[in-house]
């Protein structure tokens, strides 16, 4: 594999399992306030990052290329409102967004195909990743400020319930 397509995986790694301390951050922050729907869709949003991580780092060990696993940052943001955590996480998606079409004009840049392919699901993950994101503040705004509908906002989030990814590498 091309050294800078297996860095830029090997790196990914590790920004997924910041996506998932973040996440596990906004879960935290939603259970201090009692949302616990809230909380709950988080807690799910933080284990899919996992699965997203373990996925690169299943990625690389089948193709033969190293993986280093560093540091993960803590997380670093503050919320003064309940709408804070919504605009972090969609701005955190589109970013990660942007970093996976980086691996992957890396990847078309050397003719590697087989990254390419394996990136598509990730690039379709993204799109929802960003609506769902752009959803929750919708609706908040739409209900957030009456506590009643905040309740009911709630109630939905915590129906949630996690499923593996649809990817599976063996
Ligand atoms: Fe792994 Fe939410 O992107």
């Amino acid at each position: 594999m091309d050294k800078k397509v297996a860095e830029l995986l090997n790196d990914q790694i590790n920004k997924e399992m910041y996506s998932a301390y973040l996440y596990l951050d906004i879960a935290n922050y939603y259970d201090a306030k009692g949302l616990d729907g809230f909380a709950n869709w988080y807690e799910i949003q933080a284990k899919e990052e996992m699965d997203h991580a373990l996925l690169f780092y299943r990625y690389l060990h089948n193709n033969d290329a190293p993986v280093t696993l560093s540091a993960i940052a803590k997380p670093d943001k503050t919320f003064s409102d309940l709408m804070g955590p919504l605009q972090a996480a969609l701005e955190h998606e589109q970013y990660v967004t942007s970093l996976i079409n980086a691996i992957y004009a890396a990847a078309i840049a050397v003719n590697d195909f087989r990254t390419t392919q394996f990136l598509d699901w990730f690039i379709k993950e993204q799109g929802e990743e960003e609506k769902n994101s752009a959803d929750q503040i919708t609706k908040m705004e739409l209900y957030g400020a009456d506590p009643r509908s905040l309740y009911l906002l709630n109630s939905e989030l915590k129906a949630r319930v996690y499923t593996a990814p649809s990817l599976v590498l063996d």
